[in-house]
Formats: C-alpha cells, sequence, structure tokens
C-alpha cells in the first residue's frame, strides 16, 4: 500500500473543444515530474514524463506494478518515433506501413530502444513500446510537453484497466493528484501490441504481442503474423512481460461458460451473475442467475461488447447479489480473439 493519500482532482474536457489552455497545464505538471492520469481511446493510462525517471518510479508506485513490467511511450505524432526507437533497415519498409495504416491508433509497436529511453521505462529491455494514441487528449498533452509520455492502464496492477475517469478513481483516486476525464473510452480494449521482426525466410513480419482492437484479420493484409516467442510457460516467458496469465482480474471469481451449454453451479450454496454476449444465448434463458448482464444486448455485435466487456466485469464485480461471475465465451473472430484473451486472463487462478 501507499503511505500518503492525497486529493485526486478531476478536470473535465469536452470532446471536441478547444483544449490547448488544459494540454499546457497537465505538460506543466508532467514536467515538474508529476503523474497524471489521461484518457487514451483504448483505456484511460497514467502517464508521466517518458525521460523523467523519478516520475515514471511514481506510476509503478501508485499501480504497485512490479519493475519487471515495462511501459509504453505514447508519443504525438509517428514523426516523433526516431526520437527513442531505432528501426533496423530491414525492418523500415514494414514499420512506415504500419504506421500509416493504424497510426494515431490503437496500436503498440515493439522496436529497438535509442539510448536516451530510461532502463525504468522498459525494464531495462533493449526494445521499447512506443504508440501513437488517436485520442486527441493523449497525443495534445505529449506535444505540448514535448517529451513521448510513459503510460500503463490507470489500474492497479492485476485488476481491470479502466474505460472511464469514474473507473480510474475507483483504481487509484487519493494515489494520483489528477484525471483528466474525457468520457469513456471508444475502443475499450487495450492497443494490439506488434514487435515487427524478419521471419526464417528473412522477410518482415509482426509477432503478436497482445490481441487488441487491431485484428489479426487486418494484419494479415499487411504482413504474415507470428505467434509470440515459443519455450516455457507464459509466466516465465511471457511475450510481453506484463502479459501473466492471471491479469485483468475481477475481485471475484469468474468462471468462463459456453452459451450453448447448461451452468452446473460448482456450489449451490454461492449465488452466480452471468455475463452474457447479446442475452439470448440458452445460458442466459437459464434460470437462479442473481443478475444479468449483456454485452451487446439483442444484436450481438462484437465491437460494441468490446467497449463494454471492462465496465461490465466492474459492474458485476460491484454488484452485492452476485458471489460468482459466470461469463459467456465469445465468438474468437476479430475482436472476440482479444476479448477471449482478457476473459480467459480474468478467469486464470491467480496466486
Ligand atoms: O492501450 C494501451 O496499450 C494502454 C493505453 C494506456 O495506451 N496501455 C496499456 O499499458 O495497456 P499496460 O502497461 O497496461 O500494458 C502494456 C504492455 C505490458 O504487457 C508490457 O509488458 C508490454 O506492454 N510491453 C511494454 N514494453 C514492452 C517491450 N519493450 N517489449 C515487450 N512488451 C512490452
Ligand atoms: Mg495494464
Amino acid at each position: 500500500m501507499m503511505q500518503s493519500q492525497m486529493e485526486t482532482r478531476v478536470i473535465e474536457v469536452d470532446m471536441p473543444g478547444e483544449r490547448s489552455a488544459v494540454y499546457r497545464e497537465v505538460a506543466e505538471l508532467l514536467r515538474a515530474g508529476s503523474v497524471v492520469a489521461l484518457p487514451t481511446e483504448t483505456v484511460y493510462g497514467l502517464g508521466a514524463d517518458a525521460f523523467c525517471e523519478a516520475a515514471v518510479a511514481e506510476v509503478f508506485a501508485a499501480k504497485e506494478r512490479p519493475h519487471f513490467d515495462p511501459l509504453i511511450c505514447h508519443l504525438w505524432s509517428a514523426k516523433a518515433l526516431k526520437d527513442i526507437a531505432d528501426v533496423p533497415a530491414e525492418l523500415q519498409e514494414l514499420v512506415a506501413k504500419l504506421a500509416e495504416e493504424f497510426w494515431p491508433g490503437p496500436m503498440t509497436l515493439v522496436l529497438p530502444r535509442k539510448a536516451c529511453v530510461p532502463d525504468i521505462v522498459t525494464s531495462g529491455l533493449p526494445t521499447v513500446a512506443c504508440r501513437v494514441p488517436r485520442h486527441e487528449v493523449m497525443r495534445g498533452v505529449a506535444k505540448a510537453l514535448g517529451h513521448p509520455i510513459a503510460a500503463p492502464s490507470a489500474n492497479r496492477f492485476g485488476h481491470i484497466s479502466p474505460t472511464s475517469a469514474q473507473a480510474v478513481l475507483k483504481e487509484l483516486g487519493g494515489r494520483i493528484p489528477l484525471v483528466v476525464d474525457a468520457g469513456a473510452c471508444s475502443e475499450g480494449l487495450e492497443s494490439t501490441i506488434l514487435q515487427p521482426c524478419l521471419d526464417e525466410k528473412g522477410k518482415p513480419a509482426v509477432r503478436l504481442l497482445r490481441e487488441g482492437p487491431i485484428t489479426r484479420e487486418r494484419l494479415r493484409g499487411i504482413c504474415r503474423v507470428l505467434k509470440p516467442g515459443k519455450g516455457g510457460p507464459a509466466a516465465e516467458n511471457p511475450a510481453a512481460p506484463g502479459q501473466l496469465p492471471s491479469h485483468y482480474a475481477p475481485h471475484k471469481r469468474l468462471i468462463l461458460c459456453d452459451p450453448k451449454e447448461e451452468f452446473t453451479p460448482p456450489d449451490p450454496a454461492l449465488s452466480y451473475g452471468l455475463i452474457t454476449y447479446q442475452g439470448t444465448s440458452p445460458l442466459a434463458a437459464q434460470e437462479g442467475w442473481a443478475s444479468v448482464m449483456a454485452l451487446s444486448p439483442g444484436s450481438g455485435r462484437l465491437a460494441e461488447a468490446a467497449v463494454r466487456l471492462f465496465a461490465v466485469m466492474r459492474a458485476m464485480d460491484e454488484q452485492e447479489e452476485v458471489q460468482v461471475i459466470v461469463a459467456e465465451t465469445l465468438p474468437e473472430t476479430g475482436l472476440g480473439c482479444a476479448m477471449m484473451d482478457r476473459l480467459r486472463r480474468a478467469a486464470a487462478e491467480r496466486s
């Protein structure tokens, strides 16, 4: 636990609107070594000036995040990539294509780092994770600061990522000085993380380190998509070091269940809440749920489900009548892959 409790201020910004005064104010705070929670299109991030080691250390402390888990650097433009990364000649064409296609947006590229990036940001790795977010606030503040903003998701380590300022306050209220509130995130799932590399034939490809809003299907239109590094169990050799098997976890136990099958409660004395995709499955029709929440009520659209997933997980976690959460498995196509990745981690046993 952090010892010091502080008051967490919230600044609301209208989207869209003229916000340069807010960007300057927030940049000033970051320049002074403070941490600030900022919105992005994926989830809210807890930002610090990436070149200020003391501020980055505050990020780890506020989140109780282990130092082996490196941070993503948010850039105001793809033009700033050269300030922190050295793209090898053989990958330059591919990186330019990916940047052109998906930046600004929910794509993070892991690339060889420049020496100016502090070790605390990269956990001492020879690479740095880089992203040009689509959200104007994160980009506007990074531009006003003139440095990249190192920012992990603004939740306590291992918890559900926040997709609203209210969720940030629940996670980190009293531990950080400021949250910039720009409303709910439009994507709702953390960025897709890719490591550009050469495949066994020497052709440029990407290794998919974390599934996210940019789907495999879309990436395959550009290059080959390789699986994360082999060898060893995930916890010993995580593809992205933060990708531990148990992550994105609600406080309550979460069980996955096929929507076509009947759910048999492992302990009939407990009360169960269902997270259903559309609310129309045999599982949703089953009697005895203490609560039922649909991700995409009626229509069953994966994009809508993705935007709502973390907020619904949080809401179920807060429902007093529910002791155990049951979540329907989702179709594993498109965004369904990233959602199932998060749900599996939420269901994984915690140590
Ligand atoms: O959408 C997002 O990516 C959000 C917003 C705030 O940008 N950020 C986010 O950050 O999800 P975080 O810290 O919760 O997850 C970043 C992941 C971690 O699993 C970390 O291990 C991985 O990125 N990562 C960071 N640097 C890396 C590197 N050099 N090599 C491999 N993985 C890296
Ligand atoms: Mg996170």
